[in-house]
């Protein structure tokens, strides 16, 4: 496995270290995401892809409890890791499993989050019905991305080496549609311009993006965050 596989799905030695490494890497992009979310104190929350487990331990600090899951063992091992104490407190559970088949009850989570992992879901309008499955009425899926589709040349450098698909809005809009999720919500940060663009209900505003603290590199990114409600 190498280090681009890796991205796909961690193994080993060198897997942990880009795990420890997305962990870092990845903080403005998951923090810009959970702006967008409104996590209420008795939520139960599923991470999916949860990677090295930070954005779980971001959410359990307002959360009644927080699961993750990952279908690679060293996601899970680094994420078990990073998550001890509130593994102890029972605040949060950690498992081993595949986004295609989720293994909880129907009707489960208040939310579930899928930060930088969509692009390799197999077949994703399946996997966006097995998340409503057990996302509970009225929850919130949250989808949080790097990459608004349009490939700039950070995003195309990465799809040349990594097995990755990527999606503008209005795929994954249309994803959500068919599989009936309502009130779909997409933020896109224009990071060059400070702005950040909302697109609801055929409506768009534009609003002054208020998220200055980021590195120069992510000032050329260009993000997306959808919420969508079951
Ligand atoms: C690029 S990492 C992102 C990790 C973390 N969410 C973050 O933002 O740093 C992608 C993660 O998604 C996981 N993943 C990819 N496909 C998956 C699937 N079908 N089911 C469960 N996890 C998956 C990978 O194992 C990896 O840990």
């Amino acid at each position: 496995m190498g280090f681009f596989d890796n991205m796909r799905k961690p193994q080993g030695k060198l897997g942990n270290i880009q795990l420890k490494s997305m962990n870092k890497e990845h903080t403005p992009v998951s923090l810009w995401g959970l702006k967008h979310l409104n996590i209420k104190p008795d939520n139960i929350i599923l991470d999916i892809g949860c990677g090295g487990g930070i954005n779980i331990k971001r959410m359990a600090e307002n959360a009644k409890k927080v699961y993750g899951i990952d279908y690679s063992i060293e996601s899970v091992k680094l994420s078990k890791e990073v998550n001890k104490k509130l593994i102890k407190e029972g605040k949060v559970e950690i498992l081993k499993g595949n986004v295609k088949s989720l293994p909880f009850e129907d009707d489960t989570f208040d939310i579930i989050t899928a930060f930088e992992t969509v692009y390799f879901w197999p077949d994703i309008e399946k996997c966006f019905a097995e998340v409503k499955r057990v996302l509970k009425p009225g929850g919130i899926f949250l989808i949080g991305m790097e990459t608004n589709g349009s490939d700039n040349l950070i995003m195309k450098f990465w799809k040349h080496f990594i097995d990755m698909q990527t999606y503008n809005d209005k795929e994954i809009t249309t994803f959500l549609q068919n599989n009936n999720y309502n009130q779909i919500t997409v933020y896109l940060r224009d990071g060059k311009n400070r702005k950040e663009i909302i697109k609801s209900n055929g409506i768009e505003k534009t609003v002054n993006d208020d998220y200055s603290h980021v590195s120069f590199s992510d000032r050329f990114m260009q993000w997306m965050t959808v919420t969508a409600r079951k």
